[in-house]
C-alpha cells in the first residue's frame, strides 16, 4: 500500500498530537505528511515539511489525499469545505459545526463532492463501545430506560487562559462555545448518544460557572430520545475527586458501565470490568475506508445528533456564575464544594442539578433549567 498524503491545517495545539499521531504513522508507513498550515508561526515543524499561512495555497500546492482540520470550532466549515472542494477526505475536529444548518451543509458538501468527513470523536472508535451496543442490541440489559455519564475533572485559570477561543461563547460574532458540554466532556456525550443512535427529541440543561468566563464548567444535560430513553450527563471541570467519565446504561433486565477512555467494559452479570483491546485511530480508521471501504466509525452523519445538542445549547440561558462560599480556591483551581455528590446523584436519578437541593443553590436567583 503506497502512504497516504494528509496535511494538517492547525499545527499548533492540538495539532500537536496529530502531528505525533502522523509521525507513528509515518513510521508505519501509512501517510507522508506532505504540509502544514496554520495562521500563526508553527512551533518545532518537522524538517522539509512546508508550512503555509493559507490553507488554500496549501491545498492548491500540495494536494492532499487526506486533511486533518484542527483548527477552533468557528472556522470548521469553511476549512473543511475547501479541503472537500480540493478533492480530500478531511478528518475534522470536534465539534464538527456548531449548528444542524452548517451540519446539513457539510453533508451536502460530502455528497456533492464524493469525498467523506470522519469528525474527531475518539470515543466511537472504542471497541467496548461496540460491544456494549451489541449486548443492547440482543436485549442483553432488556429494555434501556436511562444512559448516564458522570465525569469529574479540574482544568487551573491557565487552561481558561490557553487560547484566545478558551472560555468564550462566541469569537468574531461566531459561535465557539468552549464549554465542558462542547468541549473536553464532548467525547462522552458522543458516547452516550452512539449507544442507541437514535434521534434527539428534548434537550435540557441546567449548568453554572465557578468563574468568569462566557462558559459553563460545570453542567447536567438531558437528553430525551426518540422512544423516550434519557441521557444524563453530568459533568464538571471544578470537580473533587477525579472520576474520568463512567458511562452507565440502565436497563430492566441489568445495568452496563464503560469507562469513556480506557475501554473498560461490564455487562450484567459480569463482576467486574474487562478490557476490550483494539481500538484503532480515527486516522487508521479513515485509510481503512479509503483502502476498503471500511465503515467510518465516526462519519459525519453519525455524529449529527451531537450537533443537534450543541445547537440546542447555544439557544439556552447562559451558565449562571456561583457565589465565592461556595468554592475552595487554591494554586489556581477553584473547586465547586459538594459537586461530586451532587452530580453522582444527578446521574443516578436523571436530574438537573437544579432539581436536587445543592449547597451552592441558595446563591442562585432561580437556577436555569432550560428547554
Ligand atoms: N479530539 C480531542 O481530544 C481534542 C482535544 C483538544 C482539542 N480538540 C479540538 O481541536 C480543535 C483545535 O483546538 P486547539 O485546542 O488546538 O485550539 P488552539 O486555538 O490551541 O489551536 C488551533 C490552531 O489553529 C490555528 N488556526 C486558527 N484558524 C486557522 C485557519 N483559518 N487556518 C489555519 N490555522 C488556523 C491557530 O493559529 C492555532 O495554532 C478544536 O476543534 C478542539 O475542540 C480536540
Amino acid at each position: 500500500m503506497t502512504a497516504t498524503s494528509v496535511a494538517l491545517i492547525g499545527a499548533n495545539g492540538h495539532g500537536l498530537h496529530h502531528r505525533e499521531q502522523l509521525a507513528e504513522h509515518e513510521r508505519r508507513g501509512l501517510v507522508r505528511l506532505v504540509a502544514l498550515a496554520d495562521t500563526q508561526p508553527v512551533t518545532d515543524p518537522p524538517d522539509g515539511v512546508p508550512v503555509y499561512a493559507d490553507h488554500l495555497a496549501l491545498l492548491a500546492e500540495t494536494k492532499p489525499e487526506v486533511v486533518i482540520v484542527c483548527t477552533p470550532p468557528h472556522t470548521h466549515l469553511a476549512l473543511t469545505r475547501d479541503a472537500l472542494h480540493a478533492g480530500a477526505d478531511v478528518l475534522l475536529e470536534k465539534p464538527p459545526v456548531l449548528d444542524r444548518a452548517e451540519h446539513d451543509a457539510l453533508l451536502a458538501e460530502q455528497d456533492a463532492t464524493g469525498r467523506v468527513v470522519q469528525v474527531g470523536f475518539q470515543s466511537l472508535a472504542s471497541p467496548a463501545l461496540v460491544r456494549l451496543r451489541e449486548a443492547v442490541a440482543t436485549g442483553g440489559l432488556g429494555t434501556v430506560r436511562q444512559i448516564s455519564v458522570l465525569g469529574c475533572w479540574r482544568r487551573d485559570d491557565a487552561y481558561w487562559a490557553r487560547s484566545p477561543w478558551s472560555g468564550r461563547r462566541t469569537v468574531n460574532g461566531r459561535p465557539s462555545l468552549d464549554g465542558a458540554l462542547a468541549n473536553p466532556f464532548a467525547h462522552a456525550v458522543m458516547q452516550a448518544l452512539a449507544v442507541l443512535d437514535t434521534p434527539v427529541i428534548r434537550v435540557e440543561v441546567d449548568w453554572l460557572k465557578v468563574r468568569p468566563i462566557e462558559v459553563e464548567d460545570t453542567a447536567t444535560l438531558r437528553i430525551t430520545l426518540a422512544g423516550g430513553v434519557r441521557v444524563l450527563v453530568a459533568v464538571t471541570l471544578a470537580g473533587e475527586d477525579f472520576v474520568d467519565g463512567e458511562l452507565t446504561v440502565y436497563g430492566d433486565r441489568g445495568s452496563a458501565e464503560l469507562t469513556f477512555r480506557e475501554d473498560r467494559l461490564r455487562l450484567p452479570g459480569e463482576p467486574a470490568a474487562q478490557l476490550v483491546a483494539g481500538r484503532s485511530t480515527l486516522l487508521e480508521n479513515l485509510l481503512a475506508f479509503r483502502a476498503s471501504g471500511t465503515p467510518l466509525l465516526s462519519g459525519l452523519a453519525r455524529t449529527a445528533s451531537f450537533t443537534t445538542v450543541i445547537e440546542q445549547l447555544r439557544a439556552a440561558a447562559p451558565p449562571y456564575q456561583v457565589a465565592p462560599e461556595a468554592l475552595a480556591v487554591e494554586d489556581g483551581h477553584r473547586t465547586l464544594v459538594g459537586v461530586n455528590d451532587v452530580l453522582r446523584r444527578c446521574a443516578t436519578e436523571g436530574a438537573l442539578m437544579n432539581e436536587l437541593s445543592t449547597t451552592w443553590g441558595a446563591t442562585v436567583p432561580d437556577g436555569t433549567a432550560n428547554d
